[in-house]
């Protein structure tokens, strides 16, 4: 195993939502092979070891595909490597006496439950407007039947990767959810089952955006920038088309 170093964590600690919080500073010896999450793990087994309060974040697969895990480190959403989520960062990239803010994604719509931990339900309720297709496609043959060209087939699956992770909320200087709403819409809207309720879909789910809190996309790009999947504002230009023509025409 490669030769260990130490780095100053200063962890955001918040008991609960009406609680003020603060930050904590506390060293921690890394090995570059470490995950960041297993930076973490090993700095809540001290605390536990001392008696003291567990620092609280989320995580499920460790594997960059659920979404779960997230926090600004230095100010970066999921840190400071490219496409990559924090589950998936590694110490390596970073070096003995590297001093790392650690903070929870701070948006209005995000509240903070606990430490790193925030509320984002708002996300599930702008899928549950209208982020799936309720028409009848038939058995899961029908649908294989269907022919997509596969133009058309990529950049959904491109705009599906997307795992709701919030990166892009967070980022955003005017905290909007524009890129996860436009990837949602954009991988149902452009296949043929999804057409039917398209402007629907649109403008249930704008609508349910905009009523959750977040702001407006004013073209900043740091979504796209902050996003481990790589998902492109082209999404956002997407969603404003066919929300222009759902205002206009009701479909
Ligand atoms: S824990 Fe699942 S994406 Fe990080």
């Amino acid at each position: 195993m490669s030769d260990s170093f130490v780095i100053k964590a200063r962890v955001w600690r918040q008991d609960g939502p009406q609680s003020q919080g603060a930050f904590e500073e506390h060293e921690v010896t890394c090995v570059p092979e470490m995950s960041f999450l297993e930076m973490l793990d090993v700095l809540n087994e001290r605390l536990v070891s001392e008696g003291k309060r567990a620092i609280a974040f989320e995580h499920d697969c460790r594997e960059g595909i659920c979404g779960s895990c997230g926090a600004m480190v230095n100010g970066q959403p999921h840190g400071p490597a490219d496409r990559t989520t924090l589950c998936q960062l590694h110490m390596r990239s970073f070096k003995q006496g590297d001093v790392l803010t650690i903070e929870p994604w701070r948006a209005e719509a995000f509240p903070v439950i606990r430490d790193l931990v925030v509320d984002r339900s708002s996300f599930d309720r702008i899928i549950q407007a209208g982020g799936y297709i309720s028409v009848r496609t038939g058995a899961a043959q029908d649908a294989n039947q269907i022919p997509i060209g596969k133009i058309i087939a990529d950049a959904a699956f491109d705009a599906a990767t997307c795992i709701g992770c919030g990166a892009c909320a967070a980022a955003c200087p005017n905290a909007s959810a524009s890129l996860f709403t436009s990837a949602k819409l954009f991988h149902l809207n452009s296949v043929p089952q999804g057409e039917v309720e398209r402007g629907q879909r649109t403008l249930a789910m704008v609508e349910q955006m905009d009523a959750e809190g977040f702001g407006h996309c004013t073209n900043h790009g740091e979504c796209e920038a902050a996003c481990p999947k790589g998902i492109t504002i082209n999404h956002i230009a997407a969603m404003n088309r066919d929300l222009i023509r759902a205002t206009a025409t009701g479909r």
